[in-house]
């Protein structure tokens, strides 16, 4: 694990001590839209960072959002956050994260804008595809491992946005107002990991403020939270344009000022730094902290001096990088629904297939903001189907729906501080015409007992940077096509492609549903493997789908999406945490993934072992498949005299059992985690005394429990 050492530190402030002022203000502030300056003098490079959480983005001009249009920085797509988190596979979050670090490493990079660890508070928010969890004990296993990854490579990865960056509507200036508990308990500990255990070398601040403070200009969060109480000893990048003003900014630990526009010379920690330091208003001690938290990245990053022929090399765009990109899409796909066992198809009974659904043609990678990625392939799934289904079968596909095409403006960027702006016009007549041709072939196929598999979600039109969506419905008119497509063929197979829930009114109806995130360069082969049964599914969601949005706490008891102010009044009651506590029916639990095999569980003990709790139980695969689940382990807090949520997770295992094995698995938590709450009595994190343990496939199938003693 790359970390700064004692020796980086000395080095760093060494050389801090011999900058003058102009190149200690150039290392921190942007040189480029993507990179600050160095002191060349010095043999200080400037630090080129680059975008982001799924894959390195495409070069750009230095002083524009233009691409380069080389062809020499096509990448490996990757999965999303949500993928990766869906996984519930530490190991290959781990994968995820070295293949990026490579790939950084290859393209020059020194820096990836990545992991993307904001808590998941409303289906609605637009980034949520990149986002892990509305878990932060997930968020933080998931995001560790992948920070540990990326780091192998001599390169930084950067846990974004802090924090609580939980919305884009009004992003860069709307106030969340949050409870010390919900910061302490949900919306902290994720960036509290990456620093104590993932050893993140960076951290961005995020642009909006929490609770009446800019992020980044929090003293609290920058100095009390993250140095004092973290430990954080790397440094801190500004969102693009995050900076506000120059004082404030300077005299916290907010160390490097990136922002969208290309007038350099005149961001706040630019010539208005040199003049506040000059005029006796900024300590030019306070710059040179800064300068050393930077220096000290660089110097572990093996990029000053002699250690310069020592780093490593990267790569990218390699067959091995998509192999593994596919090892975590398969993984990722969840079953939410299978009643006869409708799936797997079988491949060898089937001569025909019929296909509608616009995601079933559909690319991703081309979009969602600054997660856009110059993919060197990705394949759809009707391309996977294709490719694995060879001549054997005749796949004939039909449109069914209109979505529109998305292709991100290259000059996005630009205007990314405004919220961004969407269209979704359809015609009425049009729309009809392809549903009734969609709908009059699945019959057809029905009558003959062909299958029919319908592909549709969601695309970057919705789950996208700079906006939220405005309902959790899907569009396009799917819902009535999905609706029509269950009358004329009711075995049709639902898959969906998306990055957030969406609602499912046609659910009772529908025999067989399976959820597939933005899943990188190979999710179309990852899917029609899973549909074909040539991968046992294993995806749990790492997030509640709920029934309706109105159920959701953040719109019922909080606000969401509104401009300027909103509440994050349902507290710590996000999720899970609400839906299980307070009883409220959701369409599909937090944690929920079916398989083509089926586990049982028996023998759990609950054990206190120093400073560990440790929570074992026998697994059974009790089918005729090789398969893999997730074994979750729930506690719920007793004897705090405040009120908790019933159910929490705090560890997990994934296990993988050949038909008929069986195995002991443990679960082991450290107790000072497992147990902390924050007390509102006392305004301080303490421990419960006692719990409930429950271990299950999902927060709400429990299969035992027992007490912590
Ligand atoms: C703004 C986004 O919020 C952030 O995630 C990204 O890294 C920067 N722009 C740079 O593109």
């Amino acid at each position: 694990m790359t970390v700064i050492t004692e020796a980086n530190k000395a080095k760093a402030k060494d050389l801090t001590a011999k900058l003058t002022l102009d190149e200690k203000i150039a290392i921190v502030h942007a040189a480029g839209l993507f990179r600050s300056g160095g002191a060349e003098r010095l043999g200080i490079p400037s630090l080129k960072m680059d975008d982001g959480p799924m894959g390195v983005r495409a070069e750009l001009h230095n002083d524009n959002w233009m691409p380069l249009y080389n062809t020499r920085d096509y990448v490996t797509y990757l999965p999303s956050g949500s993928a990766v988190a869906s996984t519930w596979n530490r190991e290959l979050a781990k994968k995820t994260g070295e293949v990026l670090g490579e790939e950084a490493r290859g393209r020059g990079k020194d820096v990836i804008l990545g992991p993307s660890i904001n808590i998941k508070r409303s289906p609605l928010c637009g980034r949520n595809f990149e986002y892990m969890s509305e878990d932060p004990v997930l968020t933080a296993a998931q995001g560790v491992a992948y920070i540990k990854g990326v780091q192998e490579s001599d390169v930084a990865a950067c846990a974004k946005h802090y924090a609580v960056n939980s919305q884009e509507t009004d992003r860069l200036d709307v106030d969340e107002t949050v409870s010390e508990r919900a910061l302490r308990e949900l919306y902290l500990p994720a960036f509290e990991a990456a620093v104590r255990d993932g050893g993140v070398l960076s951290v961005m601040g995020a642009y909006n403020l929490v609770n009446g403070e800019q992020c980044c200009e929090s003293r609290k969060l920058l100095d009390d939270i993250l140095r004092d109480e973290y430990g954080f000893d790397g440094f801190v990048v500004s969102d693009w344009s995050a900076v506000k003003r120059t004082k404030e900014s300077a005299e916290v630990g907010l160390d490097v000022e990136m922002s969208v526009t290309p007038n350099f010379d005149e961001y706040y920690f630019a010539q208005p730094l040199k003049k506040a330091v000059e005029a006796g208003e900024v300590k030019e001690s306070d710059v040179d902290k800064k300068v050393v938290r930077v220096l000290s990245v660089m110097d572990a990053l093996h990029m000053l001096g002699d250690a310069r022929k020592t780093r490593k090399t990267g790569s990218y765009a390699t067959l091995d990088h998509a192999a593994k990109a596919l090892d975590v899409a398969r993984e990722s796909i969840v079953l939410l629904k299978n009643d006869g066992g409708l799936l797997p198809l079988d491949e060898h009974a089937m001569t025909r297939l019929l296909v509608i659904g616009a995601n079933a043609d559909r690319i991703h990678s081309n979009g969602g903001g600054s997660a856009v990625i110059k993919a060197l392939h990705e394949v759809s799934p009707l391309l996977g189907l294709n490719g694995a289904l060879g001549g054997n079968v005749e796949i004939e596909y039909v449109l069914g729906y209109d979505a529109k095409q998305v292709n991100q403006d290259e000059s996005w960027q630009e205007e990314s501080l405004e919220n961004s702006k969407g269209s979704d016009t359809q015609d009425e007549e049009h729309a009809k015409a392809l549903r009734d041709e969609a709908v009059a072939k699945a019959r057809e196929y029905a009558a003959a007992g062909d299958p029919v598999l319908f592909i549709g979600g969601l695309d970057h039109e919705h789950d996208l940077e700079g906006r939220d969506r405005t309902d959790m419905r899907l569009p396009y008119g799917q819902d009535k096509l999905i609706e029509a497509l269950l009358d004329a063929a009711p075995n049709t197979i639902l898959a969906f492609v998306a990055g957030s829930p969406v609602e499912m009114p046609w659910v009772d109806k529908a025999k067989a549903i399976v959820w597939n995130w933005y899943a990188g360069c190979e999710s179309g082969i990852a899917l029609a493997e899973v549909l074909l049964g040539r991968v046992n599914p294993s995806g749990h969601l790492p997030e509640t789908f709920p029934v309706a949005l109105a159920d959701e706490p953040a719109h019922r008891i909080g606000t969401f999406g509104l401009k300027g102010h909103v509440d994050y009044k349902e507290d710590i009651y996000v999720g899970y945490r609400y839906f299980d506590t307070k009883q409220v029916p959701v369409l599909f639990p937090f944690g929920h993934g079916l398989s083509y095999t089926s586990f049982e569980y028996s023998d759990m003990t609950v054990r206190r072992v120093d400073d560990e709790i440790r929570v074992s139980f026998a697994v059974r695969n009790a089918g005729e498949r090789a398969g893999k689940t997730v074994a979750q382990v729930y506690l719920g807090l007793e004897g705090t005299g405040e009120d908790r949520p019933a159910k929490e997770l705090k560890g997990f295992a994934k296990v993988a059992l050949e038909a008929g094995e069986s195995r002991q698995v443990e679960v082991a938590m450290p107790a000072a985690k497992a147990l902390r709450y924050w007390s509102n009595a006392s305004g301080a994190y303490a421990l419960a005394p006692q719990a409930k343990v429950y271990v299950g496939e999902s927060v709400e199938d429990i299969r035992l429990s027992g007490r912590v003693a």
